[in-house]
């Protein structure tokens, strides 16, 4: 991975980079940590090692609410890019942190933007009866976005702005370490599966996500929906592809 990027998903993730000395200094084994060990799953990559900051009064492993409330923390708090100059405030996520499923969308509109949680507008009610034809209460599932801001008049967000917010995605997801995620929209799903391809050829088959490829389904966002109910069946049978992926794990 790009060197420049990769800190930025550590310094993200409040991860405290200690460049090495060359050549390096001994250093006891017991305050070394790897970074395949401090990364959560999609960032392991085998081979790379780098010193992060650890102190013999550290807590060994931060529980996974801590975990949370550390992230949701770190979002909250992110100037990274100019979106968030320009929202109320920022959009976490909502739901099960332990959940099965996975939902991601594209970005905060308006009424996301107001009541500080994704998918309460019209597209989310249509994503609530989704999920309840899927047998699923809102609550059950985690629901996230690709950026916690709010773009100006709800245009898509840029490159830049998705690739300054996936650190936040990524942490999201290796906390939940959901056995699906469904994407939702072209945004939703060209992030996350780098790729230009459009919904219509992306929808309808069994992605995998990131090095633990966990399994992923596109479908049409329901904003597209509500604008092209014709769509409607194709998506179901999206819900129902990624059900059955749900029953197999
Ligand atoms: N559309 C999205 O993609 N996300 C939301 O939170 C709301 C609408």
């Amino acid at each position: 991975m790009e060197e420049a990027r990769r800190k930025a998903y550590l310094t993200a993730m409040g991860i405290t980079v200690w460049q090495r000395r060359d050549p390096p200094a001994a250093v006891a084994p017991e305050t070394m940590v790897s970074e395949a060990e401090s990364l959560p799953a999609p960032e392991r990559t085998a081979g790379e090692r780098t010193l992060v900051e650890t102190t013999a009064t550290a807590p060994m492993a931060e529980s996974a609410a801590d975990q949370w409330s550390d992230l949701r923390r770190r979002v909250s708090a992110c100037s990274a890019c100019s979106l968030r100059a320009g929202c109320t405030q920022t959009v976490f996520g909502v739901g099960n942190t332990q959940a099965d499923l996975l939902i991601i969308g594209e970005a905060p509109g308006a009424d996301e933007d107001r009541q500080g949680e994704p998918f309460v507008g019209p597209a989310g009610q249509l994503l609530n009866a989704m999920l309840l034809a899927m047998g699923f209460q809102r609550e059950a599932v985690f629901i996230a976005n690709i950026v916690k801001c709010r773009p100006p008049s709800n245009r898509n967000p840029k490159q830049e702005e998705a690739l300054q917010c996936e650190p936040f995605l990524l942490q999201q997801i290796a906390l939940t370490q959901p056995k699906v995620i469904l994407s939702l929209g072209a945004v939703s799903a060209h992030n996350l599966l780098k790729t230009d391809i459009p919904v219509g050829r992306l929808r309808g088959r069994i992605h995998n996500y990131g090095d633990s490829a966990i399994p992923l389904v596109v479908t049409y966002h329901p904003a597209y929906l509500l604008r092209s109910p014709e769509q409607k069946a194709k998506s179901w049978q999206d819900l129902q592809l990624a059900l059955s992926l749900l029953r197999e794990q």
